[in-house]
């Protein structure tokens, strides 16, 4: 496994690996690898001749400063988890280099994907994933690129930024992987205290229980069971709870035939933001 940090050196690496007929997948990540990470990193392996994983905390993204300051950096173990799982190359860009030092966010449309649940919430997030990941799909070329759907707007959206940009490549969304007591695997959680760590399966629970009525109940009083159960919850605050349209991500009233819906949660344990999602 090779670490490369220069722009001109990944580039020029993967542009001769692919003039010769090889296979590029790209994970792109802000490090603090979980389990997560390396099944997409297995799965690029599965179904590529190389495997280039990024490794950058992307400043453009974050809305509050003290989340930036905060997210966790473990780079030692996680170049340790990469080399094992047998990944080629680890792509760890500088700041200043990458953003040609102007760290500022180029403005995207996404054909209003933007504009729901995180986008209402965290102003200029998108602006910021879109400006990172199209600069790493430019750097690298890849075949193939992999996201979580724990970050499923995200990935809706980076599907909406390749055909926008009319990028040749192909972005593959993989389910999200969970603790055994629920809780969706994230960089975030190694934040949690003991107690916050223990209140936080509660977020998959109620999404599963809302799954559970989508036969019986409305979108509305889902919505509205959904809000009771956090007002009584003692550590977890809700932000949002929405159930809404895979294709668009516009809020769903009610459900109509042959479209798909998921429901969606972003949850405050103190500071710390933790989403997650359920397909209906
Ligand atoms: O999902 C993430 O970790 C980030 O949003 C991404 C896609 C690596 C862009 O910084």
């Amino acid at each position: 496994m090779k670490v490369i940090s220069e722009i001109r050196e990944i580039s020029n690496t993967l542009s001769r690996l692919k003039s010769s007929n090889n296979t590029i997948g790209l994970i792109p990540t802000m490090g603090a690898l979980h389990k997560g990470h390396i099944s997409l990193v297995e799965k690029s392996i599965a179904e590529n001749d190389i495997t280039v994983v990024s490794i950058f905390v992307n400043p453009t993204q974050f809305d509050k400063q003290e989340d930036l300051t905060n997210y966790p950096i473990t780079i030692e173990k996680d170049l340790e988890l990469l080399e094992k799982s047998g990944c080629d190359f680890v792509f760890t860009p500088k700041a200043n280099e990458i953003y040609d030092n102007n760290i500022s966010s180029q403005k995207f449309l996404f054909d209003g994907l933007e504009q729901q649940m995180e986008g209402k919430h965290r102003a200029g997030h998108f602006d910021g994933v879109g400006t990172i990941v199209k600069k790493f799909f430019l750097i690298t070329m890849p075949n193939i690129a992999y996201f979580g759907e724990k970050d499923f707007q995200q990935l809706q959206i980076i599907k909406k930024l390749v055909e926008l940009e009319k990028l040749d490549i192909k972005i593959i969304g993989c389910p999200i992987h969970r603790e055994e007591d629920g809780l969706a695997m994230s960089s975030r959680n190694t934040r949690l205290t003991d107690q916050q760590r223990k209140d936080a399966p509660f977020i998959y629970k109620t999404l599963k229980e809302a799954q559970n009525k989508i036969a019986k109940h409305s979108f509305t009083e889902i919505n509205s069971w959904v809000s009771e159960q956090f007002k009584k919850h003692k550590t977890l605050n809700l932000e949002y709870f929405e159930i809404a349209e895979e294709d668009t991500l516009k809020t769903a009233i009610k459900r109509e035939n042959n479209k798909k819906y998921r429901a969606f949660i972003a949850v405050f344990a103190d500071k710390i933001r933790l989403i997650d999602n359920i397909s209906l």
